[in-house]
């Protein structure tokens, strides 16, 4: 498959819809479940806070023709086991799936994070049960380490755990 055209945007305030619109059980029951309005606006308020602080960067994916965006991918300040590292999550809209556009996004995020002089290691967890987001892991470069419990709204979840060396794919 040809690489999807994607382009990342920084998280702006518009960009709330966005969230609201990936809120449907098939997509959020991947990440910890469907939240209400409140939580989607205090999600949204910590996507913005995260650039600001310099703790990570949250982004609008979007593809041609669709400016308000169908998806979103981030990375943000982790601990593993104990030490300094960085995690990354993703989702795109259901109508935009099956094109390669979460691949592209990622190593574009990646990318950006390599820019923004971001050194450790970042982590993804999807779940073991989630074969398209392993799948995305495996086509954007990532390594697996094995499995880990991972806390997801106030759940445990039986999760891979993929690694993406950004000191070592440098370009
Ligand atoms: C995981 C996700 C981001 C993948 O996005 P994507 O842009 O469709 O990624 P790809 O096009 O590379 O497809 C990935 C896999 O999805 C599956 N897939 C293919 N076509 C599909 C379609 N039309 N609909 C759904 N899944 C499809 C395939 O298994 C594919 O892997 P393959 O190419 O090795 O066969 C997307 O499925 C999603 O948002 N899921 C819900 C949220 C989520 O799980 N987020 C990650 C939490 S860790």
């Amino acid at each position: 498959m040809s690489e999807a055209h994607v382009e990342l945007h920084p998280w702006s305030p518009g960009d709330l819809e966005l969230l609201r619109r990936a809120n449907t059980p098939e997509l959020m029951n991947w990440v910890g479940g469907v939240e209400n309005d409140e939580q989607v606006r205090a999600r949204h308020e910590r996507y913005l806070r995260l650039a600001r602080e310099g703790r990570g960067l949250q982004f609008r994916i979007t593809i041609p023709g669709h400016p308000e965006g169908v998806g979103m991918v981030g990375y943000w300040r982790h601990e593993w086991r104990g030490a300094p590292a960085l995690e990354t999550g993703w989702s795109v809209e259901a109508a935009y799936r099956g094109r390669g556009i979460a691949p592209a996004a990622v190593r574009l995020m990646l990318a950006e994070a390599r820019a923004a002089g971001e050194t450790l290691a970042v982590h993804a967890y999807p779940s073991v049960d989630n074969a398209a987001s392993n799948a995305v892991c495996r086509k954007a470069g990532f390594t697996l380490l094995g499995e880990e419990d991972f806390e997801v709204g106030g759940g445990v979840l039986r999760t891979n755990d993929w690694v993406a060396e950004l000191a070592l794919h440098a370009p």
